[in-house]
């Protein structure tokens, strides 16, 4: 039987009209309007798509959005001078600065400078930090949008066997460090898997969850697969013949109890899960405000 298809983009617009109705509440209780700043640097396709993304959904949402375009050749020292005004703006809550950034600046330095409180990508390293001893202030948002499908689809996470492909800062490490630990819609036991990983199909036909981040294009094929696992895949490949995952679709859908395509599956949910974040660094705000 045909895997069930995780519907990302549905799952998206659902927890987007909730995140709407929480930005109309704040705005009429307490005066507060969450904002985020984008910057990008550089004219790189992908991103360029993801920024105006970010913008759109902002808007739909009611969340303020301030955008910073900038030239490739961009200096560092600019970057950073923007990031501190950005860390001292008052209307702003979130900060993402969109990666990858050009090679002649230090994507280290700048995610580092950036305000762990309006830190709404996750990745400064007091927020990994928190994530990693079970008490995050923001999670980052492909694995928290990971997470929260496969708790709206319906696949039980406590006691499962997750096993990632991929060990990124931006997914494999955190998605891995969400669902080991010790809390709600977490408990799992996880494995990860990565490019000096001998056998790797012996791992991942014995994953209850399949979490494919290897970025490679098809990196996984069904033979790959347990029959009844969940897969999600987390991969986007711009092939001369579209746009497509780390798994192959077509052989892993045949074996999979649930699966997410490629597109309309992760991707949607990392721009849920940021405007989520936003949100939480206005609510934060409040209350250091004391209103
Ligand atoms: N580039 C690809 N994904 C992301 C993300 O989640 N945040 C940022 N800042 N850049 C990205």
């Amino acid at each position: 039987m045909a895997a069930e298809i995780i519907d990302g983009k549905a799952i998206s617009q659902q927890i987007q009209a909730e995140i709407k109705t929480e930005v109309e509440e704040l705005k009429q209780k307490h005066n507060l309007v969450p904002g985020l700043a984008v910057v990008l640097v550089g004219e790189d396709p992908g991103s360029q798509v993801y920024v105006k993304n970010k913008g759109i959904a902002c808007q739909k949402a009611g969340i303020k959005s301030l955008e910073f375009r900038k030239p490739a050749d961009f200096p560092e020292s600019e970057l950073l001078q923007l990031v501190q005004e950005l860390n001292q703006n008052p209307e702003v809550d979130g900060i993402l600065v969109q990666l990858p950034v050009p090679k002649h600046i230090n994507e280290k330095k700048i995610l580092y400078a950036i305000d762990p409180a309006k830190d709404v990508d996750g990745f400064h390293p007091f927020n990994v930090g928190r994530l990693m001893i079970g008490d995050p202030i923001y999670l980052p948002c492909t694995p928290a949008g990971i997470q929260e499908l496969l708790v709206r689809a319906g696949t039980k996470i406590e006691g499962a066997h997750v096993v990632v492909v991929g060990r990124s800062n931006l997914v494999g490490k955190p998605i891995a460090m969400i669902l080991v630990q010790k809390a709600k819609n977490a408990n799992a036991t996880v494995t990860v898997c990565h490019t000096r990983t001998p056998n790797m199909a012996d791992h991942t036909r014995q994953a209850d969850i399949l979490i494919v981040a290897a970025g490679k294009p098809k990196a996984i094929s069904g033979d790959m697969i347990k029959p009844g696992a969940t897969v999600i895949d987390v991969g986007v490949n711009r092939l001369e013949t579209g746009l497509c995952g780390d798994v192959d679709f077509e052989s892993a859908k045949l074996v999979a109890g649930k699966i997410t395509p490629v597109p309309g599956g992760v991707g949607p949910m990392t721009i849920t899960m940021l405007l989520k974040n936003t949100l939480r660094a206005a609510r934060l705000r409040l209350e250091k405000s004391g209103k």
